[in-house]
């Protein structure tokens, strides 16, 4: 449900009318209803909540909204205000984030092309993750953290082999695709990570594709990741934190209505 509709022959976004404010500001331009970003991130958060699930300090399960979707200022800012996090993936993100009020600690940064200076910025400013996607970066990570004197809070992005999303093209999880380590490389790395003075491995990640719009590949994904934090655990590692993705989809037209958040929630509190 959203809060763009047509009275009487006349589109509206919530009591405006579309055609006041193409009067006023000319056009093309983009109109955004805060309404609508409201109303879907509180029903999430509430199935979320409400499903039992937390975040790693016992608050409420954090929403990283990724900002590469839309980094309008006001977007975030509306997000920001009602306690959403960012999912970034440069420090150009990371830097609109702040700027739209996204405390560093609600903060992550995901990506495989991270700069050695784009990770030294996040370090500084005490994001809450950076997301490892390979074992170089790893390393890269290391060294700028001992630069700085400053170990990083690192979460694995796990290649999870699943397959997901609504096109090829937006498929992040499957093997042959350039996201994250293998469940085996990320085993390894996470064991020598937490044997590492400038590393502090808190979790787990993995994204497995964008417009989502069934709840069985996400399962098949984060039964995987379980399987995973078992065997970290066995082997006496700390795994805090899980951090799930992708999104549900968007039922564009003509496209499948996405899971119920509910439906989601209870599926990751199962798993
Ligand atoms: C780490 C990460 N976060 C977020 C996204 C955006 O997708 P969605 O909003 O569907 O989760 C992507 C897409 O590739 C991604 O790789």
């Amino acid at each position: 449900m959203n809060h763009f509709e047509l009275r009487d022959g006349e589109m509206f976004c919530e009591d405006v009318p579309l055609l006041k404010v193409a009067e006023a500001v000319g056009t093309p331009v983009y109109v955004y209803s805060s309404a609508t970003l409201e109303r879907h991130f509180t029903v999430l958060q509430t199935a979320l909540s409400d499903a039992g699930l937390r975040d790693d300090a016992g608050g409420p399960p954090l929403i990283a909204y990724a900002v590469k979707a839309n980094s309008n200022l006001a977007v975030l800012a509306t997000l920001a205000r009602l306690g959403a996090g960012a999912d970034t993936v440069s420090e150009g993100e990371i830097r609109r984030a702040l700027a739209a009020g996204v405390p560093p600690e609600r903060i992550v940064f995901s990506g495989v092309g991270k700069q050695a200076g784009e990770i030294r910025f996040a370090l500084e400013t005490g994001i809450s993750e950076i997301n490892v996607e390979s074992e170089p970066e790893m390393r890269l990570i290391a060294q700028v953290a001992q630069g700085l004197g400053r170990p990083a809070r690192i979460a694995f992005r796990v290649n999870p082999d699943v397959a997901a999303g609504g096109h090829a093209k937006i498929t992040t999880g499957a093997a042959d695709n350039k996201f994250g380590v293998s469940l085996s490389e990320a085993e390894r790395l996470y064991a020598e990570a937490a044997s590492d003075p400038w590393l502090y491995p808190i979790g787990l990640t993995c994204h497995i594709g964008s417009q989502i719009s069934r709840l069985e590949p996400m399962e098949a994904a984060f039964l995987r990741m379980r399987e995973l934090v078992e065997r970290l655990r066995a082997r006496g590692l700390a795994v805090h934190r899980l951090d799930l993705g992708g999104g549900l989809g968007v039922p564009y037209f003509n496209q499948p209505e996405p899971p119920a958040p509910a439906a989601y929630a209870a599926m990751i509190a199962r798993v």
